[in-house]
């Protein structure tokens, strides 16, 4: 018998609680094992819960006990977390989690107890949900040099960028909206500036390479700027905005990294995920393209993929499946010398100045605007960009990459 332990007894770990023993005869007989909950730890205590005996408020009770191998860390955050997973790991008992900011940030040296001391630290739930991407890039794309990962990794965004496409609707009035609704929280800057996305991106970028990528380096933009008239351009023009995490190794071996809203076909199949989906297309060099989707965020699918990683950590007890990731040699390639197109919106009264400062670009005849006028650049790198954009500084309304 496998008794687990789960830190956190809010959203996600009721749902770990909720999958391991309500779907106990699946994760029992694919673990090989019978698995139980054991310990829940919270602060809070919870009467009336069916599982309230399980919970503890003390986590030395959980890493002294030798029954528990397997730990759940689903509470979230760099402080408490980052100490009780270092220990748990430290004691060689597995750690399994969705939380992509410890991830992100702790990653490389908790992947280096975890290989130390012959367990696992595992974290499919921290990108995309119930989305199986890590797995499959770490086991079923194994004889890939992935090339690429670009990615709608944020449901919240997502589905305020669908209903703003949807209805015409300005960001603001979206976004009030999905916080009634509890898609978006109180205060949703991690959400709407991208660092969530950022976060995510950092983790598949490191996965892709070997090499730890620091979240923090990245290039990251979120939707705050996008309006409701970039969205009848978009329209106007076959194509929708998308806010996309990417990495992508580069021909002189530097990577990529970057999170911004991008305009793209609406035949593109990322433009396809919409709400809270998240959608992860995936550039391998002997596969192609490969495409992932489902529900990115949840209570269900988030802790489906911590209890699969339960799984997989009791299948390999005594072996570590995951390389640990260098610390060094990552080269983050410089975003203002990529080069791309771009839409831009400027003011109505400078046409006549498109043909001057942006030669070979083409107009959005679709749309008849009063006050803007909006058009495709040729291919530029971004800082060649800035400067054209210097040249009509007040003028410009929006510019936002083409993929
Ligand atoms: N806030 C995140 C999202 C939750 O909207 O995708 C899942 O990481």
């Amino acid at each position: 018998m496998i008794q687990v332990a789960v830190l956190g007894y809010g959203t996600v770990g009721s749902g770990v609680v909720e999958v391991i023993e309500h779907n106990n005869a699946e994760v029992s007989k694919n673990a090989g094992e019978e698995v139980h909950v054991k310990y829940i730890l919270d602060l809070r205590d919870f009467p009336g819960d069916p599982y309230e005996d399980k919970v503890v408020h003390d986590f030395n009770l959980i890493i002294k006990d030798q029954e528990v191998s397997v730990i759940c860390e689903v509470m979230g955050g760099v402080g408490a977390a980052y100490q009780f997973t270092k220990q748990a790991l430290e004691a060689g008992k597995s750690v399994c989690t969705s939380n992509k900011e410890l991830v992100a940030k702790h990653g490389v040296e908790l992947l280096a107890i975890a290989a130390e001391k012959n367990c696992n630290y595992m974290f499919e739930a921290s990108v995309g949900g119930g989305i199986p991407i890590i797995r499959s890039i770490q086991n079923a794309l194994t004889p890939e040099k992935i090339e690429a990962v670009t990615g709608i990794l944020n449901g919240t965004t997502n589905y305020i960028l669908s209903k703003m496409e949807r209805e015409g609707a300005d960001y603001g009035e979206v976004l009030k909206q999905a916080q009634a609704l509890g898609y978006a929280e109180r205060n949703p800057e991690a959400d709407v500036e991208g660092h969530d996305a950022c976060r995510k991106i950092a983790i598949l970028a490191s996965l892709i390479t070997g090499k730890y990528v620091d979240a923090e380096k990245i290039y990251t933009e979120g939707i705050t700027g996008i309006t409701r008239e970039d969205f009848e351009f978009a329209r106007a023009a076959g194509m929708t905005i998308k806010l996309l995490a990417q990495a992508r190794l580069e021909e002189d071996g530097s990577v990529l990294a970057m999170v911004a809203p991008h305009m793209l076909s609406k035949e593109h199949s990322l433009a396809m995920v919409n709400d809270v989906f998240n959608g992860i297309f995936v550039t391998g060099n002997m596969l192609g393209d490969a495409m992932f989707y489902g529900h990115g965020a949840g209570k269900l699918p988030t802790a489906s993929a911590v209890v699969a990683d339960v799984i997989d950590c009791i299948r390999n007890q005594g072996r570590t499946m995951q390389s640990p990731w260098e610390e060094t040699g990552i080269r983050l390639a410089d975003v203002a010398q990529t080069r791309k197109k771009f839409y831009v919106r400027i003011k109505a009264s400078e046409r006549g100045r498109i043909d001057e400062v942006f030669p070979g670009s083409s107009i959005i005849e679709a749309i008849d605007h009063k006050e803007a006028v909006g058009f495709f650049t040729p291919e530029m790198c971004e800082q060649e960009l800035d400067e054209k954009c210097a040249l009509l500084k007040e003028s410009i309304l929006s510019t936002i990459r083409v993929l």
